[in-house]
């Protein structure tokens, strides 16, 4: 059933939960339904925003359109041979609901991604990441709708042009296309990463399962991130900056203690995190809005921030950022 509701807060609807009106929230559950939308009046004649869970999202004020949100959950697996198995889900799955699908069914892949927040559509599109998986490395294709013609198109892995937090449907194909499913390839025999960070080391004598990875996880996210229920937040406001080797070495020199991993291309990636600590970040807040004290590079609501103190403290990091160090921060958070 299409659902329409006509100015309503978005609070529950964004993990920030600041009080942002919206002129339309409307809600689908079938790909046929979303089709009808994309043909109606409401969305031909007014600027409209497809959300997830609105968990990398910062609204800086009202929002005169529509906000569209699927409602489509259903997970179906499908056979891949001896090594793998298909599963299919639709968009609007909660991704941790996923997760914890998969790991229920034995499947191995995504339990270093376990406990972030948003939903499987918005998941192909950013490119989530957590202790050194992507979901990239598990995407088989991605099914979207095309929001002109209303045709079909499904992306194989390689035409979605996946890079750290990014792929086309964030560049060039930006607003062009709607996810409605997307179908990752999980294996039987799980491979288990546990390199990053101090993964192995808290897993300590546990026997490596699936289920200890995922609560693994989930204690060293639950030490470190906000619970978006209890303060809001976007995750990390900013991506970890990629600098070119000179400009790394440069850096290097000055601050031998700065964290950097290998990037793509031959660059470095540094810690935005390590960064904005080290810039005197830490403890910053403006009005409502802080730097979240366990993690610099989280900005939480703490105290019925408005969408202006979070924009004005986000510029204040990146300024103290830019003046120590010389590097750019760009906000992983989608500004609306
Ligand atoms: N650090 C500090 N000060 C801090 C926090 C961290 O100096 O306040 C330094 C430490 O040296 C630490 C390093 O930063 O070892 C890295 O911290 P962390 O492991 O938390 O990783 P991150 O680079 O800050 C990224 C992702 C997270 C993901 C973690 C774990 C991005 C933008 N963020 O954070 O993803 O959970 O790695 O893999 O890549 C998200 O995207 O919303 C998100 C939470």
């Amino acid at each position: 059933m299409i659902d329409i509701k006509e100015n309503i807060s978005l609070k529950p609807y964004h993990t920030f939960h600041m009080d942002i009106q919206a002129r339309y929230f409307v809600e689908y559950d079938t790909v046929a339904e979303l089709k009808e939308l994309l043909a109606s009046s409401l969305l031909k004649d007014n600027k409209f925003l497809h959300i997830g869970g609105g968990s990398n999202l910062l609204f800086t004020k009202d929002y005169d359109g529509v906000v569209l949100h699927s409602r489509m959950n259903s997970v179906r697996r499908m056979d891949g041979g001896n090594d793998f198995v298909y599963v299919v889900a639709e968009s609007g799955m909660v991704w941790d609901d996923f997760v914890a699908y998969c790991v229920d069914a034995g499947l191995g892949g995504v339990e270093n991604l376990s406990n972030i927040p948003g939903e499987v559509g918005a998941s192909a599109i950013q490119n989530i990441g957590a202790y050194g998986v992507e979901v990239k490395d598990v995407i088989d294709s991605v099914f979207c709708i095309d929001v002109e013609t209303l045709q079909e198109r499904v992306f194989s892995n390689a035409e979605c042009s996946y890079s750290y937090r990014s792929s086309i449907f964030k560049q060039e194909l930006r607003g062009r296309y709607i996810v409605t499913a997307v179908k990752y390839v999980l294996r039987k025999k799980p491979e288990f990463r546990l390199e990053y960070g101090n993964l192995r080391t808290i897993l300590g004598d546990a026997p490596i399962s699936l289920e200890s990875v995922r609560n693994v996880v989930i204690t060293v996210r639950s030490r470190k991130l906000p619970d978006p229920d209890i303060v809001g937040s976007a995750g990390s406001f900013f991506v970890n900056p990629i600098v070119g080797r000179e400009h790394y070495s440069r850096l290097l020199s000055e601050y031998p203690g700065m964290p950097a991993y290998p990037a793509e291309e031959g660059k470095v990636k540094l810690s935005a995190a390590w960064l904005i600590d080290n810039a005197g970040g830490h403890g910053k807040r403006v009005g409502g809005a802080a730097v979240y004290h366990k993690q610099c590079l989280v900005i939480v609501n703490e105290n019925d921030a408005f969408p202006e103190d979070v924009v004005a403290l986000a510029e204040l990091i990146r300024k103290c950022v830019f003046e120590k160090y010389n590097v750019e921060l760009t906000p992983e958070v989608n500004f609306i």
